[in-house]
């Protein structure tokens, strides 16, 4: 799915330098000898040796990948047929790209700029709680709840958003919102930490890993919450959630998207 988050031919394939492991590996190991992707990001990395370098010591995981992709790279292109293939990359990676520019994530993903707060208010009573956001990316979900929490733990696997945050952090003087590490597959946390555990646009590779995991951090009587952002695509309630005992609250978006919020009550 194109989301036309960036135009790509502004971006230089060196960005992919400042991407995470779990990220290169991503790249390299879920499109290894798919067709035209795979075309491209070998050409790509047999002519940016500096990026192939990183990605294979950043992520030794992939190594064998980048090396099969490497030799088929086609030899004495031109400037022009080089670029061609890194711009293809840079766009088809798009939603990872932007995770190493978060103003341009702020400024550019509709789902972060079209947002309003109200929407993670009305899901639960966030005062004086102290929530985990999953997956905080430039913290959309965390900030907002952190103006009526006790304290809020903002968790990203992604070091870029990481630091985006604590430069607001600092920036702003906000004094209830720690950033970590971590992942929603191994909450860093231990068992009932939370009265509210939340992310948006993060769960559903593995519905009961993940939400056995939310609700492992969450007391009883707590909330786990999924609020998306803003945005104008059309969908169906995620049945996934539904039964597993989610709520959905559903509202059309100003740019006519269909926008499903969900939380449960945790109990046990
Ligand atoms: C589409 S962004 C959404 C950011 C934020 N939750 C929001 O809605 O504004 C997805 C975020 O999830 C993070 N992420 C990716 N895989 C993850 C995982 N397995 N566990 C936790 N977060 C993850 C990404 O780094 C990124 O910041």
């Amino acid at each position: 799915m194109s989301f036309n988050w960036i135009n790509a031919e502004e971006f230089s394939f060196n960005s992919f330098l400042l991407m995470d492991r779990w990220i290169v590996r991503m790249i390299c190991n879920n499109y290894a000898g798919c067709g035209e992707y795979c075309d491209n990001l070998s050409i790509a990395l047999a002519y940016n040796p500096s990026v192939a370098w990183y990605f294979a010591h950043k992520s030794p995981e992939s190594k064998p990948s980048i090396e099969k992709m490497i030799a088929m790279a086609p030899k004495n292109l031109t400037p022009h047929e080089i670029r061609k293939a890194e711009v293809f990359v840079i766009h088809a990676m798009e939603t990872a790209v932007v995770y190493v520019y978060p103003d341009i994530m702020n400024q550019n993903c509709d789902y972060i700029y079209g947002w309003d707060k109200q929407l993670l208010f009305e899901l639960a009573d966030f005062t004086d709680k102290v929530v985990l956001d999953l997956g905080s990316g430039t913290g959309r979900l965390a900030f907002a709840a952190a103006e009526k929490a006790k304290s809020v733990y903002a968790s990203e696997p992604t070091d870029m958003l990481r630091e985006y945050m604590r430069d607001k952090i600092k920036r702003e003087n906000i004094n209830n919102v720690v950033v970590v590490d971590g992942t929603i597959e191994k909450i860093p946390y231990e068992d009932n930490s939370f009265d509210i555990a939340m992310s948006g646009h993060v769960v559903g590779d593995n519905y009961d890993a993940q939400i056995a995991e939310l609700s492992r951090v969450v007391k009883n009587g707590g909330y786990i919450i999924d609020c998306i952002g803003e945005d104008n695509r059309k969908r169906e309630p995620d049945e996934e959630l539904i039964k597993r005992g989610f709520e959905s609250l559903y509202h059309v978006s100003i740019s006519g998207g269909d926008i499903y919020r969900y939380r449960k009550l945790v109990r046990k």
